[in-house]
C-alpha cells in the first residue's frame, strides 16, 4: 500500500480537479519563475526536466512541460507513468519533448537519478511533504529530507511541497481561496533532530505567518506538520499555496526553486 499515492489518490484527484483549479493555477505560476540557468548558453537549447512524485501530473501544467527537450518521470506508483502519458502525452508530443516515465524509489536512488540526467532541473513534486507517511518515525523522515536536500547541493532544482495540513471550516460555495503570497526563506531554527522532536505529532504549526494564512485558510483544530521546514536554503523565494484537498482539508503548500 502506497501512503502518498496509487488508485486511491488518483481517483480523488479526477473528482477533484474542479476544487483544485486555483491551486494548479498558482502552482503554473510559480513553476514558470524557474530561473535561467547561471551559465549563458544558446537560448535555442531547451532544459530538460526530472520531475520525482510526478504521479499522473494531476497539478501540472502541460504548457510548461512544454518548453523542455525532455521530461522524465520518477513515482513509486505503476499507474503513474501511463496515466501521466494519458494526461500530458498529445501536448508533449506536438512540443516535441521526448517523455519517459519510470517507475521507480527516485528518493532512495537519487544518486543513479542525479548521475543519469547529470544537466536536467529536478523538480521534486509534492513529495518532500509525504516522507514522513514513508518512514518509521518522524527523527527518520527528517533525517531522509536533509539527505536529499544535501544532495541536491550544486544543481538547479525546486520543491513544491506540504509545509502543513489540516482541518478547516467547511468550504463555503464562492468563498475564494486565499492568494498565493510569497515569502524569503529565513534561517530555519535548530539541528534536524531538534526540528523532528518538535513534531513527533500532529501539532499546532509553529511559526509566525501561520496565524495569518491559517486564518485565511479556516484552519480548525490540529494541524500536521509535514518537516519540510528545513527544504529550502536561507534566502530562497518561497510561494505559499492554499491546495483544498478536500470540502473539509486543506493543505499549505510552500514552493521554491534552487539556482547555484
Ligand atoms: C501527492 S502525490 C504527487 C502529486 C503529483 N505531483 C501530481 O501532480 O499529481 C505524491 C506522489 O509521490 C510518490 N512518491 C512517494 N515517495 C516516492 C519516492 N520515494 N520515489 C518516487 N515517488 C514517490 C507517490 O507514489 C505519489 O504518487
Amino acid at each position: 500500500m502506497n501512503p502518498s499515492g496509487g488508485l486511491f489518490w488518483h481517483l480523488h484527484a479526477w473528482r477533484q480537479q474542479r476544487h483544485w483549479h486555483g491551486a494548479c493555477a498558482d502552482i503554473a505560476q510559480w513553476l514558470a519563475t524557474l530561473p535561467p540557468p547561471a551559465k549563458a548558453r544558446d537560448p535555442q537549447v531547451r532544459d530538460s526536466l526530472v520531475v520525482i512524485g510526478a504521479s499522473a501530473g494531476w497539478m501540472l501544467s502541460s504548457p510548461w512541460l512544454q518548453g523542455f527537450a525532455q521530461v522524465d518521470t520518477f513515482d513509486l506508483d505503476r499507474w503513474a507513468g501511463p496515466l501521466f502519458r494519458r494526461r500530458h502525452g498529445a501536448a508533449l508530443q506536438a512540443s516535441g519533448t521526448a517523455l519517459a516515465c519510470h517507475t521507480r524509489d527516485a528518493l532512495a536512488d537519487l544518486d543513479a537519478v542525479l548521475s543519469t540526467h547529470p544537466q536536467a532541473v529536478v523538480l521534486f513534486d509534492n513529495v518532500l511533504g509525504q516522507v514522513r507517511f514513508h518512514c518509521a518515525s518522524t527523527d527518520e523522515a527528517s533525517q531522509r529530507i536533509a539527505k536529499v536536500t544535501r544532495r541536491m547541493r550544486g544543481r538547479r532544482w525546486g520543491s513544491v511541497h506540504d509545509a502543513y495540513s489540516g482541518p478547516t471550516q467547511a468550504r463555503r460555495v464562492g468563498l475564494p481561496a486565499p492568494a498565493m503570497h510569497r515569502s524569503v526563506q529565513a534561517r530555519t531554527g535548530g539541528s534536524v533532530a531538534a526540528s523532528a522532536q518538535r513534531n513527533t505529532q500532529a501539532s499546532q504549526p509553529m511559526g509566525a505567518g501561520f496565524d495569518t494564512f491559517g486564518q485565511q485558510l479556516h484552519a480548525q483544530g490540529d494541524w500536521l506538520d509535514h518537516l519540510t521546514e528545513a527544504v529550502f536554503p536561507q534566502g530562497t523565494l518561497v510561494h505559499h499555496i492554499a491546495w483544498p484537498y478536500s470540502a473539509r482539508y486543506c493543505h499549505w503548500l510552500q514552493a521554491g526553486w534552487i539556482n547555484p
